[in-house]
């Protein structure tokens, strides 16, 4: 069928009069240039923003480049600036790169045929979806919530919201029911788009039987679209359900309007575990954010044109929002989506993908290097990986042993490393090297990039100047894509991020500078854990198991883990009135799985008879990681506990 479109001629000619010619920001090429920018963007940082932000398409130029307030919490970029940001990751490159590859997406089995998508037929695939969107009542403002496996569709509703001005939340493949109802409740979700089934692996996941679940839980969602991907069998409610192939067949006539949206309309929201209960909800604006995954993307990577990129997180991830749908669409790159996981059918998977597209940007995480590396050489037996310029890590410290393998046998020790540090609340890459143009040494991140400001405070503010001190890294100005608030309660975003030290932004990571200036980070120095590069709060944990009716009190901690990077550690008490259960164990695991996702479930559960506690009341947790650790010798300063016998108690239990 050939479809009509009525494309408004006013969005073009306006959009024309702003943009640069020129398709992405400005590239450092050299290590001086790197510190010249530096100097710039500390010096001025509104004037080297504003020259970032003129290679874009805006419908309206922005009043102000910066407005903002640590504070109260509040930073306005590009002010009164008006722009759609698909305008910018689509329509922008029809011109002249309308036939090159937006989307490569490889399937989850060998067998099945790569999609290649160009950016004419992302254009006419989001301008079709919006239509689905609005023919179903969406409209801007209204939250939708993404619950998919990683597939084109993904990409699309996410770019489909984004034209007509919906605020996406896309919910990560693993969740539970019950946490994607909390999300549900939490954005007042109007709609959302899914799966009949992901694959992963050798697995299915029954994404709408999760779904429905969920909406057992929280009932208001109007509209389901499904994409039919699995073929498995759903549950359809003819009230409330919809396939996507059906809604896009009843479109005839495509009227083309991207919503114009300011550039401090939310863009999406993406919910992250803190140390304080449930998840919250970061909300990143369109303008900003826009600026800084284009600029940080060309940069960090040294993205140059014709280049592949293949980004492993997934979607529902911040990686994946930044360096697989936007950043890279954004500079008119290939972007490469994979819809498996690593190890199957066998662990050489990733290296045949890389051959088979000729991948020159490689982007993972430290613990799929670390499983990989478990399973021996003879994963590259037929890999040549010769197309490789530039590898990338993300979202945990990167050992040295894991570094070395990467660069040895990945980039047969020719592409340089990126060890990109920043977070769902970052918006994009704040310190890293830039590939091949700055330092990069194992197990450091590198130096800021331009725009970025960090500092490394001691616990009572005071900036630590001292090289390879430890301290809390904190940022002290404003970059473009900076957390907004969290959905519905701005408070917490203030008390989280901008309250523990005055004037700055607090990152919850430990870290020191070395004499080079290059930073290393150490980890979270707050409740949160780091498993598998997957943020958990060991509160939020520790509420679901002691939901369980047997437990009167846990606590979680994190120890190191050989391929998680950080493994899950309860202790639990249990009851002394009730009587024990001999599968406890499992139940306990159960309802983690349950309440949150099997991505969070413990790896070792202790049941004790007391925690250790300062005669406030307060949880010695320095004394249990100990503990975990296996450092039973080394706990420190017991004096300070309520009842020390406890200790010894845990320490047998532990050894037993
Ligand atoms: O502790 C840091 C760690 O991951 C946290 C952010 O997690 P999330 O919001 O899920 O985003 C992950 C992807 C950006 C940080 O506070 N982290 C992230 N990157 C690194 C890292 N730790 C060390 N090195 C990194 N390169």
């Amino acid at each position: 069928m050939i479809l009509k479109k009525n494309i408004n001629q006013r969005n073009y000619v306006s959009l024309l009069l702003i943009a640069k010619t020129m398709s992405y920001p400005y590239q450092i090429l050299t290590e001086q240039e790197y510190q010249d920018k530096y100097q710039q963007s500390i010096l001025a940082p509104e004037k080297f923003w504003a020259e970032v932000a003129s290679h874009f398409s805006w419908h309206r130029k922005w009043d102000e480049v910066l407005n903002y307030n640590f504070e109260t919490a509040h930073t306005h970029w590009f002010v009164n600036g008006k722009l759609n940001i698909t305008e910018n990751c689509i329509d922008k490159h029809l011109k002249n790169k309308g036939d090159n590859i937006a989307i490569i997406w490889e399937s989850n089995f060998e067998n099945e045929e790569s999609q290649f998508i160009t950016y004419k037929q992302l254009h006419e695939r989001v301008i079709k979806f919006t239509e689905v969107l609005k023919n179903n009542g969406i409209k801007k403002g209204d939250r939708i919530c993404i619950n998919m496996g990683m597939i084109p569709e993904l990409a699309i509703a996410v770019l489909a919201c984004a034209r007509i001005g919906a605020i996406h939340s896309v919910i990560f493949g693993g969740f539970s029911a019950s946490s994607i109802a909390d999300r549900l409740e939490d954005t007042e979700a109007k709609m959302i788009i899914c799966c009949d089934g992901a694959y992963r692996g050798d697995k299915i996941i029954p994404i709408k039987k999760i779904i429905d679940d969920s909406i057992l839980i929280y009932n208001k969602v109007e509209t389901v679209i499904i994409y039919k991907r699995s073929k498995t069998e759903i549950d359809f409610n003819p009230d409330r359900d919809k396939w996507w192939h059906e809604e896009e067949a009843k479109i005839t006539l495509i009227n083309d309007q991207p919503e114009i949206m300011d550039s401090e309309d939310p863009l999406f929201i993406l919910y992250t575990s803190g140390s304080t209960g449930k998840p919250k909800g970061a909300v990143h604006t369109i303008g900003g954010y826009m600026i800084y995954t284009a600029y940080t993307f060309v940069n960090v990577f040294q993205y140059s044109p014709g280049m592949i990129h293949f980004c492993t997180a997934d979607i529902g991830w911040i990686t994946g929002h930044s360096y697989i749908v936007y950043g890279p669409l954004l500079a008119g790159a290939t972007s490469l989506m994979y819809e498996g996981i690593p190890t199957w059918p066998d662990a050489g998977r990733f290296w045949k993908i890389i051959d088979k597209h000729k991948v020159n940007i490689f982007y993972t995480a430290p613990t799929a290097i670390r499983s990989l590396m478990s399973f021996g050489h003879s994963q590259f037996d037929n890999a040549i990986l010769s197309s490789l310029k530039t590898l990338g890590t993300v979202g945990e410290p990167i050992n040295e042993e894991a570094w070395k393998w990467y660069f040895d046998h990945v980039g047969k020790g020719k592409c340089p490393i990126v060890d990109t540090w920043w977070q769902t609340e970052t918006g994009g890459i704040l310190i890293s090297s830039l590939s091949g143009v700055t330092d990069a040494s194992p197990t450091f991140a590198g130096k800021p990039l331009p725009g970025i400001q960090p500092v490394i405070l001691d616990e009572q503010g005071k900036e630590i100047l001292t090289f390879n001190k430890q301290g809390n890294l904190c940022i002290k100005f404003p970059w473009p894509s900076i957390i907004r608030t969290t959905y519905k309660n701005h408070d917490r975003c203030r008390s989280t991020y901008f309250s523990i030290y005055s004037n700055k932004y607090f990152t919850g990571d430990g870290a020191y500078r070395d004499e080079s200036g290059n930073f290393r980070i150490i980890g979270r120095v707050d409740d949160v854990l780091n498993v598998s590069g997957h943020r958990i709060g060991t509160a939020e944990l520790e509420n679901v198991l002691n939901s369980h009716s047997l437990v009167i009190e846990s606590a979680v901690v994190g120890y190191p883990h050989e391929i998680k990077g950080e493994g899950i550690y309860a202790y639990v008490i249990c009851d002394p009135e009730q009587e024990m259960n001999n599968s406890l164990h499992q139940e306990l695991i159960e309802i983690v799985k349950h309440q949150i996702g099997s991505f969070a479930r413990p790896d070792k559960i202790l049941i004790v008879p007391g925690l250790p506690k300062t005669r406030s009341g307060k949880i010695m947790r320095r004394i249990l990681r100990k503990i975990a650790s296996g450092e039973h010798e080394q706990l420190g300063d017991l004096t300070s506990l309520l009842d020390s016998s406890v200790v010894e108690k845990i320490i047998l239990l532990a050894r037993s």
